[in-house]
């Protein structure tokens, strides 16, 4: 046994320093050194599976097929991923407890059934594991699963078993016996998913990692897993409700503004491959205070429901509520209605609610929230066959906003007859395939009155 020594280390970037320090000296982010106990045993533990040592090589005669991408059987996931897992790349799916990364691994581990997959779980046990695949109501021959949390009996487990795919549930339960640390401080996060990464690269395994995200939705350990890593797919929804997003927000292999989208059932998730139509309710025609927008997530286009309830304070001060859409960007909205188009709402609570749970950034919402509002503040109903897509601005001006063609289209397949945008876009006939008519406004006032008036 060698000799222990404490380190600090930092949680943003991984500097080591003897004593605690303040301000990071590498990354310059401030308060993020923790102290550690660190007890390297010796150096001889360190692992190796090459069989071969790589040489030099052109990069013009690197075959790129001779690593093809593996489907996931799971569509969103490929999607995701930029089409498939790539052989020897390590994902890591982070999310808040209780949201279904277990269950999401679970579930490709048994698709997956051309493929020897070792799902190993530092959480539950292996009975556990088959309850929830019961549950899941699939099977999969080529499935192991086993639970355990020591890397070094790890790597032994995957000598012997040679599996095409590891699944690891989670990143902060493993222990590499090597350190002293305990399980999910920063020394054994960066060191346990360093041996996998060399593992991933040297035997060409596909690694997913699951990791836990901290409350204030950071991936817990240190920013440097993230640097490790070729993809972080972040796995969000509220746990009220049953959509879930598979988001990435790093990929060494595709795009970063893809996005998945899944329904929590009690049998599994299940994918949702036309959003647009789970996302907005057809039976509530003749309804106030209901819109719907024409948003875009990445670079995914779905139309989603827009609901407002405009009443009466009943105390002093008004409320505010707004569950899925920033409550500061509501306040702002509700200020330029008053502003620009006459509309009193400060003794008026207002709530707003997005469908499904999901939470939107998109600015295009802007104006279906105002035509929501105004809706539910006169009780009249909007036209259920009229969507909107525009930005609105301080002055009360409509604003255009990016990929407003795909808009269109999404909105077309799926029946509007009107859509509500800019009037201010460069190209001077922005216009659908023709079962669609485009409804141009400039300002607030504008809409305010075009809103009503029968199409
Ligand atoms: P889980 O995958 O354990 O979450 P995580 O690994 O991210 O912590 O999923 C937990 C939730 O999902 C749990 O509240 C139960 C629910 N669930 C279903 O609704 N249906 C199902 O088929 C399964 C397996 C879980
Ligand atoms: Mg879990």
């Amino acid at each position: 046994m060698g000799k222990a020594k404490t380190v600090f280390i930092c949680r943003n970037c991984g500097t080591e320093a003897p004593k605690w320090i303040g301000k990071c000296p590498s990354c310059g982010e401030w308060n993020t050194f923790t102290e550690e106990v660190i007890h390297k045993t010796s150096a001889i533990a360190d692992t190796h599976f090459s069989k071969s040592n790589a040489l030099p090589i052109r990069l013009s005669e690197v075959d790129p097929k001779s690593r093809p991408r593996l489907d996931t059987q799971t569509g969103e996931l490929n999607r995701v991923l930029g089409g498939g897992l790539v052989s020897g790349s390590v994902v890591l799916i982070g999310g808040e407890p209780g949201i279904g990364k277990s269950t999401l691994a679970l579930q490709v581990a048994l698709a997956m059934s051309n493929f020897k997959v070792l799902y190993i779980s530092g959480e539950e046990s292996v009975q556990q594991i088959r309850m929830r695949a019961d549950r899941i109501g699939r099977s999969n021959v080529n499935c192991y699963v086993l639970s355990e949390v020591s890397l070094q009996n790890i790597f032994s487990h995957l000598q012997q078993l040679q599996p095409d795919i590891l699944i690891i549930d989670s990143v902060q339960t493993l222990q590499d016996e090597t350190l002293e640390s305990s399980p999910g401080s920063i020394s054994q996060i960066r060191e346990c998913a360093g041996k996998l990464m060399k593992f991933a690269k040297e035997t060409a395994t596909p690694v997913f990692l699951i990791g836990h995200i901290t409350k204030d939705g950071t991936l817990a350990g240190p920013k440097i897993l993230e640097h490790i890593v070729d993809t972080v797919l972040l796995f969000e929804g509220d746990q009220h409700y049953m959509y879930r997003i598979l988001r990435a927000s790093k990929n060494r292999f595709g795009a970063t503004a893809e996005l998945g989208i899944f329904e929590m059932l009690d049998n599994g998730l299940r994918e949702v491959e036309n959003p647009s139509e789970v996302l907005i309710n057809k039976n509530n025609e003749g309804l106030s205070g209901i819109t719907t927008a024409a948003t875009i997530d990445g670079i995914r286009p779905f139309l989603i429901e827009v609901q407002a309830l405009v009443s009466t304070a009943a105390y002093g001060t008004p409320q505010r509520v707004s569950t899925g859409y920033d409550v500061r960007r509501l306040n702002m909205l509700l200020a330029v209605l008053e502003r620009r188009a006459g509309f009193k709402l400060a003794t008026r609570d207002v709530f707003l609610n997005l469908a499904g749970g999901l939470r939107v950034t998109d600015p295009a919402l802007d104006l279906a929230i105002i035509g929501a509002i105004l809706s539910s503040g006169v009780d009249k109903p909007v036209t259920k066959k009229m969507c909107f897509s525009a930005e609105v601005g301080l002055s009360g001006e409509i604003r255009p906003i990016s990929r407003i063609d795909q808009r269109i289209r999404e909105a077309e397949r799926l029946g509007f007859t009107g859509m509500m945008i800019s009037g201010a876009y460069e190209k001077a006939n922005i216009s659908g395939k023709g079962s669609i008519k485009i409804i141009k406004v400039n300002r607030v006032e504008e809409a305010v009155k075009k809103i009503f008036s029968k199409e």
